[in-house]
């Protein structure tokens, strides 16, 4: 008889820690829905940006090389467009096929025209024939495509590869010049952009972004190495600062508990 209060108590707690999970899920839909945020569709990491991505918010997606920028990015879209949205995937760094070799290997439904390869678009749109430099080329691209599509999320592959081939006497300047004329195309763009840590970015991008979510590998002790993401920056939104593991398995992206 004790025996079964007792585990009755313990169903209960349970029932009420599942309850709670719900409630989160549901608050963090909510202010979804309310205050306009783009998910990024990670596990758990939503709940920690109220929600997700503030709409019309240029995000810095950085990290060292070989941090799954490119396939989170890719994971991003792909299940916003899933849920009605649309959204394109400029590359400069990686061929379009390459990059769709990655999201059918992340098994990520991906439509070929969804990746836009800016090398390519240099060469054969109207847009670029007496463009200045790569951002006014990017720029006109994305304004001619929203007169035909209702584009609202955009991904840039990167931004350091961009700044390398141009020759801007203030990079900081241009950049900052480029971010505004996506906030003014009503676009939500997540920009990747190479950085060996979290303090030191070349061209100060990071101050004028709205938002910087920054990846790195942790290694313990045993050698082990974990893939770590963390929010260093999400204007207009109270977020957490800390470090996450961050895992893929079965097409999804998910936490699992802070480094501390
Ligand atoms: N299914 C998978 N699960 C976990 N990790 C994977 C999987 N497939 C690939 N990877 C890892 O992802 C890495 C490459 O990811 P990705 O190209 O997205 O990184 P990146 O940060 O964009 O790199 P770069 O800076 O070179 O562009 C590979 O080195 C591999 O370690
Ligand atoms: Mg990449």
């Amino acid at each position: 008889m004790v025996e079964d209060k007792a585990s009755l108590k313990n169903e209960i707690k349970k029932m009420q820690e599942q309850l709670d999970t719900l409630k989160t899920r549901m608050d963090s839909l909510v202010s979804t829905e309310e205050e306009g945020r783009c998910r990024t569709f990670i596990r758990g990491f939503d709940e920690k940006l109220g929600g997700g991505i503030p709409n019309s918010h240029v995000v810095l997606l950085s990290g060292p090389s070989g941090t799954m920028k490119s396939s989170l990015a890719l994971s991003i879209l792909s299940r916003n467009i899933q849920e009605g949205m649309e959204g394109v995937y400029l590359t400069l760094d990686e061929s379009k096929s390459s990059l769709m070799r990655t999201a059918s290997n992340l098994g990520l439904e991906i439509d070929e025209g969804s990746i836009v390869d800016i090398g390519e678009m240099r060469r054969v749109e109207d847009i670029a024939r007496d463009a200045g430099d790569w951002f006014e080329v990017i720029t006109r691209f994305l304004t001619k495509t929203k007169k035909k599509k209702k584009i609202s999320l955009v991904v840039l592959d990167s931004l350091d590869s961009i700044l390398s081939l141009s020759s801007h006497s203030s990079p900081r300047d241009a950049t900052s010049g480029f971010f505004h004329s996506l906030r003014d195309l009503d676009l939500t763009a997540l920009i990747i952009d190479e950085a060996e840590n979290e303090w030191e970015y070349q061209d100060h991008e990071d101050r004028v972004a709205d938002g910087n979510i920054f990846l790195t590998f942790e290694m313990n002790l045993d050698k082990e190495v974990k893939l770590m993401i963390r929010c260093l920056k999400m204007r207009h939104t109270e977020h957490s600062r800390d470090y996450y593991n961050l895992n893929f398995e079965n097409g999804e992206f998910f936490l699992s508990g802070s480094s501390d």
